[in-house]
């Protein structure tokens, strides 16, 4: 997820673009450049870092004065936070500058044709192949338009991409795929961007783009077409936001925004994860398949919702892989003389890979001789570098402090990690892998589903502001889902909310059950009879105890509509995957209940996004 602006028309390009980077931090830090054409030459700067450095640039070694442009702000997904892969991106003949937000699945053929052809690349990108074949398609062409959608024809994945040309002065070409982009329609200057939070200081006309269509603005002029050429229309309408709600998306939260981009944000993270022999990878491997296969114990490493998601993770490596699966509190681990030698892998879960307890405690592991995979969603932050292989998670920048998109991708990220350890070492067939990678491919139609029904989820949690402890409860998978719906009440409405495992409560929890605590059970899916039953019988205990049940099950489970004060009905999903589903709606209550509380949804008390201390 990265912040894209092009601009054409009167005013200085270069001070449009930064001021419309600015607007859109928020999509990514790491690194900022533009490209502004100069007497039909391409002028560049970038930096990585934050937008300051780039204004520090070009403070030292200002570019000329320009009336046509590209800015970028990146969020990296392919190749690390440096100048080199920042963007633009520019073709090896220097006529073309490009920006992108996305991935390009099929980047590496992509680039080995090129090479083939002579093409010398500069950046380990995926942004800088879209580069280098809109250069030679250009060349081929003599328009960049046409250019343009040649390139998008030929590339697979999700993608925004802003163009110009030097020998093209005054024209910014831009399509998109997948990937957010929109015009601002101005007086005598038009503007595209990855949204309208770039714009708005100058214009509050603006048209969305549609699906596959290419879109080119002079500063008179904006024309609409599909990838063949063909005219196609697009959607005007007038931006009513101010700027922070524009940088939002339109909601009053960017933790509110962040729960509604889990379906890009899961469809994002599965993309681009097989290689050209259809076979599982990841994203850096410094780990042979010979090690992985001499693994006789895996440990997960992490803290909080992370730990949530490790919890989940050991169901799926367990009966993939049938290796044995420890899930470990980070800041517990290296304190109780673990066992861990030259054949334990550790996975260590992290969202912002920097967090101290998670960071030493792999820095233990290795120490004893463990390898390490990392799935994190922070390209080139320390966790991933200090470990011999890599997931990234493609949720974009996690604004809110309270993790919800990073937590449904690193799900994801732990499927794909489970089942490429279970290929590697022969535990599944082809196709009983295939056939989770199809209904992974369906989570994010799912859980779409899911937000469809926020609003009676919003009417149930405006219905108990008044309540000041919750019980979550759950089997299997369920129970870490159970963990991480309390965890997200706790730290947003700052109320004692509590997760435990269905199987326990007659063990002691039953005890505060009555009339004031409201319970909260995910189900498992009614396919799993001998869980699901049990899971009953728990909804009948605490029912009979006088509490609210609300119960998160699969739509048409009939079984516990008798049992269920309110019914929050999942989409029919395997049990291992189903708590990227049945989280969603307990996301949403608990922002709910907090805004309904007044509470700093995006930066509750107490709480860092990331926690650099031990
Ligand atoms: C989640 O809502 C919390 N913000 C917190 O538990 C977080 O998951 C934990 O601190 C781990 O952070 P990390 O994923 O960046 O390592």
């Amino acid at each position: 997820m990265c912040g894209i602006i092009g601009y054409s028309g009167p005013q200085e390009a270069v001070s449009v673009l930064l001021d419309g980077l600015a607007h859109m931090e928020y999509r990514g830090y790491d690194s900022a450049g533009v490209a502004v054409e100069v007497d039909g030459v391409l002028r560049v700067a970038k930096k990585a870092g934050k937008l300051a450095n780039l204004r520090a640039e070009l403070e030292a070694r200002p570019l000329p004065p320009s009336h046509v442009g590209i800015g970028h702000t990146r969020w990296a997904t392919h190749g690390g936070p440096t100048d080199l892969n920042a963007h633009p991106h520019m073709s090896s003949d220097g006529r073309i500058a490009l920006v992108h937000n996305g991935i390009v699945e099929n980047h590496a053929a992509i680039r080995a044709a090129l090479e083939e052809r002579g093409v010398e690349f500069t950046s380990q990108t995926d942004s800088e192949v879209a580069a280098q074949l809109l250069g030679v398609e250009l060349a081929a062409r003599g328009d960049l338009a046409e250019a343009l959608r040649a390139c998008c024809r030929a590339l697979q994945g999700a993608f925004t991409l802003v163009a110009i040309d030097a020998q093209d002065p005054g024209r910014v070409v831009a399509a998109r795929r997948s990937s957010p982009l929109v015009v601002g329609v101005g007086d005598g200057e038009n503007f595209v961007a990855s949204d309208v939070a770039a714009f708005i200081n100058h214009t509050r006309d603006a048209i969305e783009l549609g699906q596959d269509q290419v879109v080119v603005i002079t500063p008179d002029s904006v024309e609409i077409t599909d990838f063949d050429g063909a005219p196609a229309q697009a959607r005007p309408y007038r931006v009513e936001w101010d700027a922070s709600t524009a940088e939002k998306g339109g909601y009053d939260w960017f933790m509110r925004k962040e729960i509604f981009e889990q379906p890009r944000a899961i469809a994002d993270t599965l993309l681009g994860r097989h290689d050209e022999r259809g076979q599982l990878t990841l994203d850096e491997v410094r780990i042979g398949p010979e090690e992985l296969r001499r693994v006789d114990k895996i440990v997960v490493l992490a803290c909080g919702t992370a730990f949530y998601a490790g919890m989940v993770a050991k169901y799926a490596i367990e009966h993939w892989t049938r290796v044995p699966c420890e899930v470990e509190l980070a800041s517990e681990f290296r304190y109780r003389d673990p066992i861990v030698d030259g054949r334990t892998l550790c996975i260590t879960i992290s969202q912002s890979g920097e967090t101290m307890d998670t960071l030493m405690a792999i820095r233990y592991a290795r120490e004893q001789g463990a390898k390490v995979i990392a799935i994190c969603n922070t390209n080139g932050s320390t966790i991933p570098r200090e470990s011999d292989a890599v997931i990234y998670t493609h949720a974009g920048p996690e604004i809110g402090v309270a993790s919800t998109k990073g937590f449904t991708t690193q799900l994801v990220a732990c499927y794909l990690l489970g089942l490429f350890l279970a290929q590697v070492r022969g535990t599944l067939y082809g196709d009983e892998i295939q056939r989770v990678t199809d209904e992974l491919a369906m989570l994010p139609e799912l859980v779409q589903q899911v937000l469809d029904g926020a609003d009676d989820i919003y009417a149930l949690a405006r219905g108990m502001v008044h309540i000041e402890d919750f019980v979550f409860l759950g089997r299997h998978v369920g129970y870490p889902a159970a963990l991480e719906g309390a965890l997200k009440l706790k730290e947003l409405a700052y109320l004692h909310a509590e997760g435990f495992a269905a199987g326990e409560l007659k063990h002691g929890p039953i005890a505060i059950i009555d009339a004031r605590t409201p319970v909260f059970v995910v189900v498992p899916p009614a396919g799993r009879e001998q869980l699901h039953n049990k899971v009953v019988s728990n909804l009948q205990e605490v029912r009979a105890r006088g509490a609210k049940t609300i119960v998160l099950a699969e739509r048409g489970d009939t079984g516990v509509r008798p049992h269920a004060d309110a019914l929050i009905g999942l989409p029919r999903v395997s049990t291992l995957l189903q708590p990227v589903v049945a989280i969603v709606p307990l996301q949403l209550f608990a922002c709910e209940l907090a805004t309904a509380l007044g509470n700093d949804v995006d930066q509750p008390r107490n709480l860092a996004k990331s926690v650099t201390v031990e």
